[in-house]
């Protein structure tokens, strides 16, 4: 949208008065007078008309530690999620970056920036998505070597990319997967009649859980974003 556009629906008058309102020098777009209206408009640009603000939205970026038992949506009837653990008055303009399953814990990215989250969920990005998994039973070389050469779904009609797979103990490993697929990593297993036990996110791309504790929840200091 430009900056004509938005302020002619916001303040009701056409678009011939907003171009000449933006050309008399009154608005200013990040702090800066604007005098033409063609310029875009974008969701967190700072933009006021005679000093009254008529757009100030401020991006939010949030890394999050998911305990088990709290469930990644934005609002639900019964169960607490993820949004209840942000005590602050902007909490509910977050969506989601990803979803972990009830019984997942550990990282979780929360945005108000569509365009943000789009490009850490798009499959075309492959974004890495880092979890320690045990399981009910030894996992076996060939296991490893099948998520290594990659796997189809067929629900999903994809097929995965080449995991990476550091075994940490006979019934545990560091699993690195490159999509985000319902129960993907679950299904992974269960496909060789392993039951995953314990499912925890320690990163998502450059983001890292790092030392926060469950329920608590940061900033991002660095937005390393992976925007075209
Ligand atoms: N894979 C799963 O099976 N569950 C999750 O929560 C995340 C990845």
């Amino acid at each position: 949208m430009t900056l004509a556009q938005f302020i002619a629906k916001r303040s009701g008058l056409g678009k011939r008065h907003a171009k000449k309102l933006i050309e008399s020098g009154e608005i200013t777009l990040n702090g800066e007078i604007v005098t033409d209206g063609n310029l875009p408009l974008g969701t967190f640009d700072r933009l006021t008309a005679r000093g009254e603000i008529l757009q100030a939205r401020t991006a939010r970026y949030i890394l999050l530690h998911k305990p088990i038992g709290i469930l990644s949506a934005t609002t639900d009837k019964t169960h607490r999620t993820v949004i209840d653990l942000i005590d602050e008055s902007w909490a509910t303009d977050l969506h989601l970056a990803g979803r972990l399953d009830r019984a997942t814990s550990g990282l979780m990215i929360l945005t108000n920036d569509s365009r943000f989250s789009k490009s850490l969920t798009s499959p075309e990005n492959h974004v890495p998505k880092t979890y320690l998994v045990h399981t009910d039973q030894p996992i076996p070389e060939n296991v490893i070597q099948q998520f290594r050469h990659g796997m189809s779904f067929e629900k999903e009609n994809t097929r995965s990319a080449p995991a990476i797979v550091e075994l940490l103990s006979e019934t545990s490993c560091r699993l690195t997967i490159y999509e985000g697929l319902h129960h993907q990593i679950k299904r992974m297993f269960l496909r060789f009649g392993i039951r995953v036990t314990q499912l925890h996110r320690e990163s998502i791309g450059p983001y890292l859980l790092g030392d926060l504790q469950p329920g608590e929840w940061r900033h991002i200091d660095l937005l390393l974003c992976y925007c075209q």
